[in-house]
């Protein structure tokens, strides 16, 4: 579709067009693709330049960030390839790389001036890449939306092999998405759009012990993150056993990973938990769901304390 119809298009407008081919995923969020696109750019933008990200959401993540920094900031328009990009990473303006002290540490706000979601994009992916963004719609789903939740459990099977499924699947995720943004766009507060870290705290340190092993697609970082912050909020009594049941056996069933266990107790885990975005000082915040639908709770504890915790609740 790229080299087929985009570039094409493009180069047949008025404007100059440049184009950077960028490998796609999780491995060029860092500072080495920031360096080579600022060796690529530099020579030849000025602020009137709009950069245009064509990929999943790791493209999106590290030009959105590149066009953030370069002069001061210039505008960025983004193409999201993947479902986890049209549902999730495309709206919010977050940008990042990742760092050697964890995952997206290093970034900015910086809006995209245009996103256009294509679904057509989609038929390439792979099912397990389809369940990838799957989890991140759900996770919207948990946070706000019980009747989306209850829409996909009785879907998920048609969704993953149906593309014309998807197309309201994502738009009721955009929506959900972009009404808590609206209410913080810069995640200035406390309030709902930290609900959107639903399962991250986790995720976050997950991927980044398994970077260099058998890495984990975003989503299933996400998956195992979630049923960790379900078990957590089911014993904190935040939520119920059969909440956190049901929402276990939906990503069972589309095929995510739900045993955590191991990456939860091994070495690095404790140094990568240090390093979250949400702490203070000493106390990590996790973002807890009440239930299905429902929102979320804040619980922070001392970082101290954590091992003892997660040896109480992660007992299966
Ligand atoms: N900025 C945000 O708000 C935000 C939100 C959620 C996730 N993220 C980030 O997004 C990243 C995950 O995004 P992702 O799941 O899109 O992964 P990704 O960008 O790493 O892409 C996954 C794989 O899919 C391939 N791919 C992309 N489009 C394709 C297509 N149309 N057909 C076939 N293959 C295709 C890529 O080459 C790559 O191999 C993570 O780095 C995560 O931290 C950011
Ligand atoms: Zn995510």
């Amino acid at each position: 579709m790229l080299t087929e119809t985009i570039l094409p298009s493009l180069k047949k407008s008025s404007y100059d067009i440049l184009s950077i081919p960028l490998k796609g995923n999780e491995s060029i969020k860092n500072l080495e693709t920031f360096i080579f696109l600022e060796n690529e750019l530099l020579p030849f933008i000025d602020r009137q330049t709009t950069l245009i990200a064509i990929g999943g959401g790791a493209i999106g993540d590290v030009v959105g960030f590149s066009a953030s920094i370069l002069l001061r900031g210039i505008p960025w328009i983004y193409l999201p390839t993947t479902l986890l990009s049209q549902v999730d990473s495309s709206i919010g303006g977050k940008t990042a790389i990742n760092s050697a002290f964890g995952k997206n540490l290093i970034g900015s706000f910086h809006f995209p001036s245009l996103v256009v979601t294509d679904t057509a994009f989609l038929k390439t992916l792979s099912k397990k890449q389809i369940a990838s963004g799957l989890v991140e719609l759900t996770k919207h789903a948990l946070i706000q939306d019980k009747n989306l939740f209850d829409a996909l459990e009785q879907d998920y099977a048609k969704i993953l092999t149906d593309m014309n499924l998807l197309p309201s699947y994502i738009s009721k995720s955009i929506k959900l998405k972009v009404k808590i943004i609206g209410q913080d766009w810069f995640e200035k507060d406390q309030g709902t759009r930290q609900y959107l870290n639903l399962g991250h705290t986790f995720a976050h340190a997950f991927e980044s012990i398994t970077k260099n092993g058998n890495s984990l697609l975003h989503g299933e970082a996400v998956s195992l993150g979630l049923c960790a912050a379900y078990d957590l909020a089911v014993q904190q009594n935040i939520c119920c056993a059969q909440d956190r049941d049901r929402v276990k056996n939906y990503l069972n069933s589309i095929n995510m990973p739900t045993h955590y266990q191991g990456l939860l107790f091994s070495d690095r885990a404790q140094e990568f938990f240090k390093m979250d975005k949400k702490k203070k000082g000493e106390e990590m915040t996790f973002i807890l769901p009440k239930g299905i639908g429902n929102g979320c709770h804040l619980f922070s504890i001392s970082h101290a304390n954590t091992q003892e915790i997660f040896s109480l609740f992660s007992v299966n």
